[in-house]
């Protein structure tokens, strides 16, 4: 009985590793270490490949008696897609899809897939529900989007369940300041904060306050990391006990502007944000945050970490790992 786990070195997929490992399950990684770290993986069994190659995966899934799969393994830079499309349908999508037809042959059937509170682009209303519109102002969204509706025609049409997890704006690092994002290759919010109060960026630019919103900056869902990593375990539960596919926001139902993120970085740390208003980033939309009834109510899940708890761990990560896991 063992997890594979696709894209398992970068940011959220080592968090989520090693709580998976923590509650009993074995797992496998595979990634390409494009933009994952192995020292990130740790000691758990890892293999270095892509999912695109089929060999590879049925190889693993057999080699490790693999039965279920996190699926994280992705391009996520929204700028990039947009740059270059090619490269994103072919890693995300034509990757995904490979990666499934190996699972099939394999027998796996409960596959957890990590998608992007993107696909909504520009909310019709906020909270959000996992019905609404959707609508990707972004090829990566879209990658992110095909990648659902393939597997909610593998579910249809074969004994493949998953559970699509919707992810708002994950952030945070481990409460031990062992494992966390990269800040050289993030082009996030918190990571930005971090940057500039720890004095390695001269100031935060703040996208815009002219936005329909009470303090005029960007309303988003910050959700800790380490919560969100636990929603992939009660996902992967709730596959095991039979659970039909479904799709579910991971957010926290708050939404937080970038003033009020300044405010409270200020107020954890006891330091100076040092920020300037800029121009609004294209593509960004006023307020997203999630509507996180369906996940509480089918997994029983709900976050238990605070702003503060993503504020205080972002800044004891970064301040002891400037260069990431190459610190
Ligand atoms: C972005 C991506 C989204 C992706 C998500 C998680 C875009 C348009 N959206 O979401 O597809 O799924 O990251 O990786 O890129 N902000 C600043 N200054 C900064 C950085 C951000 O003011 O230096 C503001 C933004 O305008 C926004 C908020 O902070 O209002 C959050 O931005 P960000 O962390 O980039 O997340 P999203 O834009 O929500």
């Amino acid at each position: 009985m063992t997890v594979l786990i696709t894209g398992g070195a970068g940011y959220i997929g080592s968090i989520t590793t090693r709580l998976i490992r923590s509650t009993g399950r074995a797992v496998v990684v595979l990634d390409t270490l494009e933009n994952g770290h192995k020292a990130a993986v740790g000691d758990a069994p890892f293999v270095q490949g892509d999912i695109a190659d089929s060999q590879l995966v049925e190889q693993v899934c057999k080699e490790h008696g693999v039965d279920e799969v996190v699926h994280f393994a992705a391009y996520k830079a929204v700028g990039e897609s947009m740059e270059n499309p090619s490269k994103y349908f072919q890693n995300n999508v034509t990757g995904s899809q490979k990666l499934f037809e190996a699972l099939q042959k394999c027998g796996v059937n409960r596959v957890v897939f990590s998608s992007t509170a993107a696909v909504y682009g520009t909310p019709t209303r906020v909270p959000v529900r996992e019905s609404d519109t959707l609508n990707c102002e972004s090829v990566y969204a879209e990658t992110k989007l095909m990648i659902e509706k393939t597997l909610g025609w593998y579910s249809k049409v074969s004994s493949m369940k998953s559970v699509v997890l919707r992810y708002f704006n994950a952030a945070g690092a481990t409460e031990d300041s062992t494992l966390g994002e990269d800040w050289r290759h993030s082009q996030n919010l918190i990571p930005h904060v971090m940057k500039a109060t720890l004095g390695h960026a001269p100031t935060l630019k703040v996208f815009g306050d002219d936005f329909p919103t009470p303090d005029g900056t960007g309303v988003r869902d910050y959700i800790h990391v380490e919560d969100l990593a636990r929603a992939h375990i009660a996902a992967l539960d709730y596959l095991k006990a039979s659970g039909e596919s479904i799709t579910c926001n991971v957010g926290t139902g708050f939404g937080t502007s970038v003033m009020q993120i300044i405010e409270a970085t200020e107020r954890v740390t006891g330091k100076k944000v040092p920020f300037e208003i800029v121009g609004r980033r294209a593509g960004d939309p006023a307020e997203c945050y999630a509507d996180a009834s369906l996940i509480h109510h089918t997994f029983g899940w709900s976050p238990e970490k605070s702003l503060e708890d993503i504020i205080a761990s972002a800044y004891a990560w970064h301040s002891s790992h400037p260069l990431g896991h190459d610190s």
